[in-house]
C-alpha cells in the first residue's frame, strides 16, 4: 500500500474509532414510521436489452412464489432488485433440503435489514416455524435524516414473527445456529474503513472460526463476498482451517448488474 494510501486510511480509522464509539455510547433510537416506495415501472431497464424479458420473468416467479407484494409496496427499485438479488442467491446456492421445521438462522452484518424480506420469505417458504436472527456491530450508524440502521431494522421486522435483530459483535455472541448467511463481510483494511469501523473490528480468520464454532454440526455457512481478492483470502482462510466448502465461484445476478463481482462459498459443518 502506497505511503499516502496508508496515511489517509491511518486519519480515517482515528476519525472511525471515535464516531464508533460515540454513537454506541448515544445509541440513538427514533422511530420509522413508514418507508419510501418507488413504482417499480422499468425495474431492469439498466440491463441489456436481450436479458430484461428473463429478468421480469423471473421477477413475477419470485413475486407469486416468495409472497413479495409488501416489499414491492414500500421499497425503493434499488431495494426490490436487492431482495430479488439475495433469493436468487439463496435458491441457486443455498442447501434447501436441510431446513427444518424449527431452524434458527443467522444473518451476520445486517445493516438496516434491508433484504430481510427475501430471507424471511425464503426460509418462511420452507419452514413456517423458522426463527431467524440478524447481529449488527454497528446498529446505531446514523443517515442524514437523523434515522439509525436500527430504527430501519426494526421497521422492516414489525410485521415478522420470531425475528430478532441483535446490536454487538458476533465474536461475542455465542448463541448456536442451523445455519448463518454472511452478505458481504470484511475481510481486508479499506472497505471496512470506509463503512466507518475501527480498523481493530477486522477479524476476518476470527470470524470464519467463531463462526464454525456457532454452527450446528449438519449446519452450513452462506458466504457472499464482493471482491475477487476477499474470496481468495476468505478460501485460504478456510483452508488453513481445514473447513470443508463448495467452492461456487462468480455469481452473475440476473436483475442488476453490479460493478464489483460477487463470489459464493458454501462451508459444511460435519
Ligand atoms: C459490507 S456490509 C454488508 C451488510 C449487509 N450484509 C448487506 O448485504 O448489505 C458488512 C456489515 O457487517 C457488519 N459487521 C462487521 N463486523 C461485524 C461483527 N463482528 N459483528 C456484527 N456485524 C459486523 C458491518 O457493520 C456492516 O454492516
Amino acid at each position: 500500500m502506497k505511503l499516502l494510501n496508508k496515511l489517509k486510511l491511518f486519519r480515517e480509522n482515528l476519525k472511525n474509532i471515535i464516531d464508533f464509539n460515540l454513537r454506541n455510547t448515544l445509541k440513538l433510537k427514533r422511530k420509522v414510521t413508514h418507508l419510501k416506495n418507488e413504482q417499480k415501472q422499468g425495474l431492469f431497464a439498466s440491463l441489456p436489452q436481450e436479458t430484461q424479458a428473463l429478468a421480469e420473468d423471473k421477477e413475477q416467479i419470485f413475486y407469486n412464489k416468495y409472497n413479495l407484494e409488501h416489499l414491492k409496496n414500500n421499497s425503493s427499485k434499488l431495494e426490490y432488485i436487492e431482495n430479488l438479488t439475495v433469493l436468487e442467491i439463496l435458491e441457486n446456492y443455498f442447501p434447501q433440503t436441510k431446513i427444518k421445521q424449527d431452524e434458527h438462522i443467522l444473518d451476520v452484518g445486517a445493516k438496516n435489514w434491508h433484504y430481510i424480506e427475501a430471507l424471511y420469505n425464503f426460509f418462511k417458504n420452507k419452514a413456517p416455524s423458522v426463527s431467524i436472527s440478524g447481529i449488527e456491530i454497528d446498529a446505531y450508524r446514523m443517515y442524514i435524516n437523523f434515522h439509525t440502521r436500527y430504527d430501519y431494522a426494526m421497521h422492516r421486522i414489525n410485521h415478522m414473527p420470531n425475528v430478532h435483530y441483535i446490536v454487538g459483535d458476533v465474536l461475542e455472541h455465542k448463541d448456536k445456529y442451523d445455519n448463518i448467511l454472511v452478505f458481504y463481510p470484511f475481510v481486508t483494511p479499506e472497505p471496512l474503513v470506509r463503512w466507518g469501523l475501527p480498523l481493530s473490528k477486522l477479524k476476518p480468520e476470527q470470524l470464519i472460526k467463531h463462526l464454525y464454532d456457532i454452527v450446528n454440526p449438519n449446519g452450513s455457512i452462506l458466504i457472499v463476498n464482493q471482491f475477487e481478492n476477499e474470496y481468495l483470502l476468505i478460501k485460504i482462510i478456510l483452508d488453513n482451517l481445514g473447513h470443508e466448502y463448495k467452492d461456487f465461484g462468480e455469481y452473475t445476478s440476473s436483475f442488476i448488474h453490479n460493478k464489483n463481482r460477487r463470489f459464493v462459498l458454501l462451508v459444511n459443518k460435519a
